[in-house]
């Protein structure tokens, strides 16, 4: 979603510098992009913006080269008005002399643009950020310190909002605001920077602090002056800052969501690695600060309540079936947009809230709602120094490493492992497992990690073959029983998301309750078997009902599955797992996932489909 990158440098020309931030937040998901920048004296400043991607915005500073001290850029994703040139950030007052660029939303953006416009101030675009522009000029009109004025100007917004604002002339400082929306400074060679993520510096940041909740101040050339809300100072922490550049590379491969389905292979045994390294401190990832502490609570544990959204449901329903099947914790899963209406709140129960950047507005709110109301809430996340790492009682890093392509691939696949370690560690402790048993799944869980690259590689030419094939349809289904259906329900919603084909998920068992009226010999089927063989047997007669219908199946199967994948059209099959192995049948999905991504990646590449960017949609919605 938008994003923002502010500096202040010693060299005339900072705008190149805005400009590689603002390539780094691309991979968030914007539709538009902006640059101001002022020098020393001139209260002028000057804007180039344009609609569409950053290379638009890139042509035209080449055309038309802007140059001061200190700039402002954004990537804007549109909420409030359409994808115009007016509403690009960033905005400015009347007077052409404040510019500003703006995440989150003002609520209250209604009244006080009818206020200001009472009081004669022209708006240029729809959107509310514009509002704080004419607001803080009419606050300065009145004669108040810069200081001053962004003390009242707080005051008077509501809602979510990260700030940095330019003055015409005072190309020596930014102002900045963080109220909820993330905000960080970086201090360092030769510039000063505010970005909206980490992403966003260059390798001469040498150290950044992310800006306390409620604050506001002045970024200036090697040093930062910042006050709360009520203003009195706040304190501003700095960590070192290592500039990966590799992570914005595509390391060989045509999108970034290849190179992220690559990317799974032997993420597994980093994963495992990783928290096996915890030792005993494994228990602080779930807020307990004691080992006493934790094998008290972790016996009277009834219920575990997992909030997620997108691809983090999904991964957090497989979650729910391992902490349920393994380490008997009844588990439930809810979207976080919905769960903020009916939280049934009760002893002893725990809150998880799973997310890949850490970032997503509506998990966000429900973990500071639950923090209010006092209850232990863990994070399962991959983006280690966000929000929901640093405001939940402990986390799980899932060790992912940056994923970029706005369709998440990797990150499911590590929440994945990371939730079936959980269940096994909370089952030891609990004392249902032994030792020896842990140790047993765990090397079931790596022997399963091999597959997901093994499948992807044996299935590889069939997918490039079929792709074209699936591409010609409009609507699909896809079917599953338990485990199974969570990665069919994943897999309906990358196809929507990367290819725009509707797909409707359905537990197997439910066709003949309503689906089965959809399938003639123009529906694909896709069925995703299970390793259990109850639950196979179950789904091969699903898979006749289809057939039976005319339908075309398509099968994601396990070795020796003969009778379903001799009914099938099209076939992907894991090798040397099959409905006898000795290997716990909840990891199936696991096996199938880079497969499954390939084929989606497949049939979004042959449709032309923007694959790393599709239409409407952001990597991180910071906004409910
Ligand atoms: C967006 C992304 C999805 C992601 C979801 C949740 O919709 O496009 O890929 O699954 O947000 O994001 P989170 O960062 O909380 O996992």
């Amino acid at each position: 979603m938008c994003g923002i990158v502010g500096l202040v440098g010693q060299k005339n020309n900072v705008v190149e510098a805005v400009v590689y931030g603002l390539e780094g937040l691309e991979y968030r998901g914007y539709d538009s992009a902006g640059i101001a920048c002022t020098d020393s004296g001139d209260t002028k400043i000057i804007c180039a913006k344009a609609c569409g991607e950053l290379s638009a915005l890139k042509a035209q500073l080449h055309e038309q080269p802007i140059s001061g001290l200190a700039a402002i850029g954004h990537t804007r994703w549109a909420t409030h008005g359409r994808v115009t040139l007016e509403n690009v950030h960033p905005h400015f007052d009347c007077s052409g002399t404040i510019a500003l660029v703006h995440n989150g939303i003002i609520e209250n953006y209604h009244e006080l643009g009818t206020m200001l416009k009472a009081e004669g101030h022209i708006f240029k675009s729809d959107t509310d950020s514009e509002v704080v522009a004419h607001l803080l000029e009419s606050i300065l009109d009145r004669g108040l310190s810069p200081k001053k004025a962004l003390h009242e100007l707080v005051s008077r917004l509501d809602g979510a909002y990260a700030l940095v604002i330019m003055l015409g002339g005072r190309s020596d400082e930014l102002l900045f605001v963080r109220k909820r929306s993330p905000l960080c400074l970086g201090l360092g060679k030769n510039k000063s920077a505010v970005v909206s993520d980490l992403v966003a510096f260059d390798a001469d940041i040498e150290k950044y602090a992310i800006i306390p909740d409620q604050t506001y101040g002045f970024l200036r050339m090697g040093e930062v002056e910042a006050y709360s809300f009520d203003g009195f100072s706040a304190e501003i922490t700095y960590t070192p800052h290592i500039h990966n550049a590799s992570s914005r590379d595509r390391g060989g491969h045509a999108h970034y969501m290849l190179k992220e389905i690559y990317e799974q292979k032997g993420i597994v045994h980093r994963i495992v690695t990783a928290l096996n390294d915890l030792g005993d401190e494994w228990i602080k990832g779930l807020g307990y600060t004691s080992a006493s502490q934790a094998s008290e609570s972790l016996k009277k544990l009834t219920h575990v309540d997992l909030i997620a959204c997108g691809t983090s449901y999904y991964a957090a329903s497989l979650g729910a079936f391992f902490l349920r099947d393994i380490a008997g914790i009844d588990t439930s899963v809810t979207r976080a947009s919905e769960f903020a209406y009916n939280p049934i709140l009760m002893k002893n129960r725990l809150y998880g809230v799973v997310s890949q950047s850490g970032e997503t507005a509506d998990t966000l709110e429900v973990l500071r709602a639950l923090k209010r109301q006092e209850q232990s809430v863990f994070g399962i996340v991959n983006v280690e120094k966000s929000s929901m790492a640093r405001e939940a009682d402990g986390f799980f890093a899932m060790h992912a490493g940056p994923e970029i392509s706005v369709a998440s691939t990797k990150s499911f696949t590590a929440q994945v492992v990371v939730f079936y370690w959980l269940a096994l560690k909370i089952a030891h402790s609990k004392g249902l497992i032994t030792l020896q048993q842990l140790q047993a799944s765990e090397a079931e869980l790596l022997w399963c990690g091999n597959k997901i690259e093994e499948t992807l590689e044996n299935n590889k030419s069939s997918i490039e073959h079929d792709a074209a094939w699936f591409a010609q349809y409009k609507t699909c289904l896809f079917l599953g029983r338990q485990e199974s259906f969570i990665l069919a329900a994943e897999a309906a919603l990358k196809l929507k998301e990367l290819a725009y084909i509707f797909v409707e998920a359905f537990p197997s068992g439910e066709l003949k309750h309503g689906p089965l009226a959809l399938v003639d010999q123009n529906m694909p089927v896709v069925v995703f078997s299970s390793a259990d063989p109850l639950v196979y047997q179950k789904i091969v007669s699903n898979a006749q009902e289809v057939k039976a219908r005319g339908g075309r199946l398509v099968v994601f199967g396990f070795q020796d599955q003969t009778a379903l994948l001799n009914l099938a059209e099209k076939s992907y099959c894991v090798s040397g797992f099959s409905s006898y192995t000795q290997c716990d049948s909840l990891l199936g999905p696991l096996c199938m996932v880079a497969a499954m991504h390939y084929l989606v990646y497949s049939i979004a590449k042959v449709l032309e489909r923007p694959i790393d960017k599709p239409r409407n949609l952001a990597k991180s919605v910071t906004v409910e």
